[in-house]
């Protein structure tokens, strides 16, 4: 059964390899294997509470822990999420780290300001929107764009924790790699989410290259979870980086490794050029902030998707009456399910990469333009899939519907330091593994595979497609919520590509209208819609939703494969900070 983070069916290329075909169908099978392998709920998280100070909450407890010896060293949430993302590209070499990309919503509890960052990945300068298609025209095969060079982006994640720490950060920077260089250096306990991965066939890929191979499988086999192991070069670069600082990843012997990665890939080579690398900047965009309930809501803007469609689902629900019903009600879930509709199918149409192509944010989010789109789903029941775009004001007359591709490789942290400085971040190497090829300790991502593959769809210009300089178009939804006073009061966020915008929106739901605590809220059965048929959860909590909602017309499919991992922060009214991570991945809450 496809669920929402299969890709969509491409037709074969004719004349390619039958071999290539093998690949692709054996990867296909392999993510369905990994997905399926991950859903088991015995590492659910405990969720903690600590009075009015500080707590982080990310999906590996090795991480978690350096990040709360910082804030215990007297580090602020910025300076503690440079040692989070550290320990993560070590630990959960699958999701996220120094080779991929990362949002980042900061909120300054001095200024009472909100800031983001954009540390995206970006096309290499000689990529055009040809990168992904065949000679012919056609689209490459998406499993085929995936491993190598060819899909990887100049990776962001640096110069953000970069400026995140230049901007909020109070501890020296070199500081914040030692437990990450210790414990790759001395070894970890694998995981037993990580040792799946390594199991399976995706992680079986990585045999052919020599460097991630010298790390997983050094004896020959996978390491069994709880197997201790070692990431000598990645020791190495945590070190370099503390001692030369951010500027070592970007040129030098540690920017001279990914490059040589991607361009001399034996099968599919990629264009990153060290000039790529050495242009790279992260970047500060505007918030986009809603109101909603009486608090604030707060995301990325593009070249994330995120906020913007959260943005929206929540101003339509604005209009909803019956979401306040709760998680079991078929009224109040066919209302967010409606809401994710059209949101999802304004994102296919409209957002892209705004410094290049034109994406009409405020008129996305324009309330008047809302209430009218609010009309195609007010009376209730179900709504057609897909259901259209709108056309917002001051749109431009270049966008075709499109589909961006989704692989498990993400993870998301929430901060709060006992200043109440509160950090909402998503780093992502977007396929699990990414493009299967190590460089320097870490693993290379495959994000340019976000991009849409076709430029050109019905005679019109698809926003998301690829262009020189240009970051593909993300769902990451870093989210912070802040209160009447304008303090952050929630940090919020998830894995699990196009559907992220989904978990996170069900989420503030769950908080703001449910009134659940983080634990309930992060484990409300997802009901989830991207645009097509309607996702439900497996599992007793999910069957009498299903069965309501079938009931009312809308098209559901079950599936096992709705695995969020969110982690979140909430500070009560009476000041105390509770948190959670989700019961389906290995994540934990816990104060300093
Ligand atoms: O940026 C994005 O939207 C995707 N590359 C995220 C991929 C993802 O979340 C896979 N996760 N589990």
């Amino acid at each position: 059964m496809p669920g929402p983070h299969a890709s969509p069916r491409r037709r074969p290329v004719p004349g390619r390899l039958f071999a290539a075909a093998l690949i692709a169908l054996a990867l296909a099978a392999a993510l369905v294997l990994a997905f399926a392998g991950m859903t088991d709920r015995a590492h659910a998280a405990e969720p903690s509470d600590t009075d009015g100070g500080a707590m982080i909450a990310a999906a590996d407890p090795r991480a978690v822990e350096a990040g709360l010896a910082i804030l215990r060293a007297g580090g602020t949430a910025a300076d503690a999420a440079v040692a989070v993302q550290a320990v993560l590209t070590l630990v959960e070499p699958q999701s996220s780290g120094l080779g991929g990309g990362a949002f980042a919503v900061h909120y300054d509890a001095g200024s009472g300001t909100v800031t983001t960052y954009d540390g995206r990945e970006t096309a290499p300068m000689a990529a055009d929107a040809s990168l992904f298609l065949e000679d012919d025209g056609r689209p490459m095969a998406f499993l085929e764009a995936v491993t190598g060079g060819r899909s990887v982006g100049t990776p962001g994640t640096v110069r953000l924790l970069e400026r995140l720490h230049a901007d909020h950060g109070v501890r020296p920077w070199e500081s914040l790699f030692a437990d990450a260089a210790a414990l790759a250096r001395d070894g970890f306990r694998v995981s037993p989410r990580l040792a799946g991965y390594l199991a399976s066939p995706v992680g079986n890929r990585l045999r052919a290259d020599p460097a991630a191979s010298a790390v997983f499988f050094a004896d020959g086999d996978p390491p069994a979870a709880g197997d201790r192991l070692a990431n000598p070069a990645l020791a190495e670069t945590f070190s370099r980086l503390a001692e030369d600082g951010p500027d070592a990843f970007y040129e030098g012997p540690i920017a001279d490794a990914v490059v040589a990665a991607v361009r001399d890939h034996p099968t599919n080579l990629g264009l990153m050029t060290a000039e790529d690398l050495a242009a790279y900047r992260a970047m500060e965009r505007a918030p986009v902030c809603v109101p909603y309930r009486a608090r604030r809501v707060c995301g990325m803007g593009p070249p994330s998707s995120g906020g913007i469609a959260i943005g929206q689902i929540l101003t339509l629900l604005a209009h909803e009456g019956r979401i306040v019903q709760g998680p079991d009600s078929a009224m109040a879930r066919e209302a967010l399910i409606n809401a994710m509709m059209l949101a999802y199918a304004d994102r296919s149409a409209w957002l892209g990469d705004a410094d290049i192509v034109e994406v009409p944010v405020d008129g996305l989010l324009d309330p008047r333009y809302l209430a009218r789109r609010h009309g195609l789903i007010a009376t209730g029941g179900a709504i057609d899939a897909p259901a259209p775009a709108g056309l917002p004001p001051g749109a431009p007359r270049h966008a075709a519907p499109a589909e961006s591709e989704d692989r498990a490789g993400t993870s998301h942290i929430s901060i709060r330091d006992a200043a109440g400085n509160m950090l909402s971040m998503t780093g992502s190497i977007e396929g699990p593994f990414g493009a299967g090829i190590m460089a320097a300790g870490f693993m290379l991502n495959n994000e340019l595979t976000d991009f849409d593959f076709l430029p050109l769809v019905n005679g019109r210009l698809v926003p998301n497609r690829v262009g020189p300089g240009k970051r593909p178009l993300s769902s990451m939804s870093p989210t912070l919520v802040l209160d009447a006073d304008g303090r952050a009061i929630m940090a919020v966020g998830s894995p699990g590509g196009r559907a992220i915008i989904g978990y996170t929106a069900q989420t503030l739901v769950a908080l703001l209208d449910w009134d659940l605590p983080p634990a309930a809220a992060v484990a409300v059965p997802h009901v989830l819609n991207l645009n097509g048929p309607t996702y439900v959860e497996v599992g007793a909590d999910g069957d009498r939703i299903a069965e309501s909602l079938a009931a009312r017309g809308h098209r559901i499919e079950r599936t096992d494969r709705l695995v969020s991992g969110l982690n979140i922060l909430v500070v009560t009214p009476d000041g105390a900070v509770t948190g959670a991570a989700d019961p389906r991945r290995e994540g934990v809450a816990r104060a300093p």
